[in-house]
């Protein structure tokens, strides 16, 4: 996990209202529930007083009650009734859990991994689908830290071989470049695969003046990817960190050519299909990587079509305090 940064963690409509919504993120476990004023508040899911799991309590308007002895927590985590001394005696401080910053917007909701007091960047989305584009998801875990989940979509060489018969037809397995450029935290990547005539050299990424007519995919740091199949037409992936171990992917896909309600969810229904086939065979091969999770230094040997993964490590790295280098 990289400090001081929105990680999105959960798709909006997963913390209903008048009901805990316990689950784990960021190695952290859990509780959120919508406030009467319609703001998410969200608290570790362990009762401060015998360790119990506050989710599994009762939400009384604003605060949860533990399900164990009766502990009412408010939305900061502090205890504020101790049943067996009374309604009448004053509850200490120390009576408390940790509490945490996580915001709605996009449908998503976002938690602000690292120093509460610290200064927030506004919550990173690719603002461009906020206008006009309709969505429809899916999710799934895979058991792999989210790096490698991330480092899969980031990945311009396995299209032919992982899927051959679905996004990698065509044998395309020469890579030319690919070409990657950076603003602020984010990362736009140009894609030209070719067939292997066994003359063509590939282009090295300096050798490709013209990389913006080619097909592109973006990764904001730290968790969020939005391919972009046409102007149209985006998927796009949050990788929610559960532990050290586990992922959720929450994938999208966004379209602006099919307002109408009942055809939108027929499309959404269809591009879901088309999608999870891909990502089934993408989860394939990934949970067969070891380590489950990537370093910048782990000794892999990286090849020039693996600059997206390589600069996605180094960005990491640097954010995380770890590098010092050249960002390429
Ligand atoms: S464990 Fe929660 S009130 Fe005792
Ligand atoms: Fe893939």
């Amino acid at each position: 996990m990289i400090q001081n940064q929105w990680y999105g963690i959960l798709d909006a409509d997963e913390v209903k209202v008048g009901k805990l919504t316990g689950v784990t993120r960021c190695d952290e476990k859990l509780v959120l529930w919508r406030k009467k004023d319609g703001s998410i508040a969200c608290i570790a899911d362990k009762c401060c007083h015998r360790g119990a799991s506050l989710c599994k309590g009762e939400l009384q308007g604003d605060k949860v009650a533990c399900p164990f002895h009766g502990f009412v927590h408010d939305a900061s985590g502090k205890v504020v009734l101790i049943p067996a001394n009374g309604k009448n005696t004053p509850v200490s401080d120390r009576y408390k859990v940790k509490s945490f910053t996580v915001v709605e917007k996009y449908g998503v909701i976002w938690l602000w991994y690292g120093d509460p007091a610290a200064e927030k960047p506004d919550i990173p989305f690719f603002m461009e689908l906020t206008q006009k584009f309709v969505y429809s998801q899916f999710k799934e875990v895979w058991p792999v830290h989210y790096t490698r989940a991330v480092e899969n979509q980031l990945d311009v060489v396995h299209l032919p071989f992982v899927h051959a018969d679905s996004i990698g037809r065509g044998n395309r397995t020469l890579v030319h470049g690919p070409v990657v450029t950076w603003d602020e935290q984010r990362m736009t990547f140009y894609v030209h695969n070719v067939v292997d005539d066994g003359e063509t050299k590939p282009m090295k990424a300096d050798e490709m003046p013209d990389y913006l007519k080619y097909f592109s995919l973006q990764f904001q740091m730290p968790n969020l990817w939005q391919n972009r199949i046409s102007d149209q037409v985006r998927i796009v992936a949050i990788f929610a960190p559960i532990d050290q171990e586990n992922t959720m992917i929450y994938l999208r896909f966004y379209q602006s050519f099919m307002p109408v309600w009942g055809m939108r969810h027929l499309v959404g229904f269809f591009a879901n299909l088309a999608n999870r086939r891909v990502l089934h065979q993408d989860r394939a091969v990934v949970v067969t990587q070891r380590p489950i999770k990537s370093e910048l230094t782990m000794g892999e040997n990286l090849i020039p079509g693996d600059a997206p993964i390589l600069n996605f490590r180094r960005r990491r790295a640097e954010l995380k305090g770890e590098f010092k280098g050249r960002i390429k």
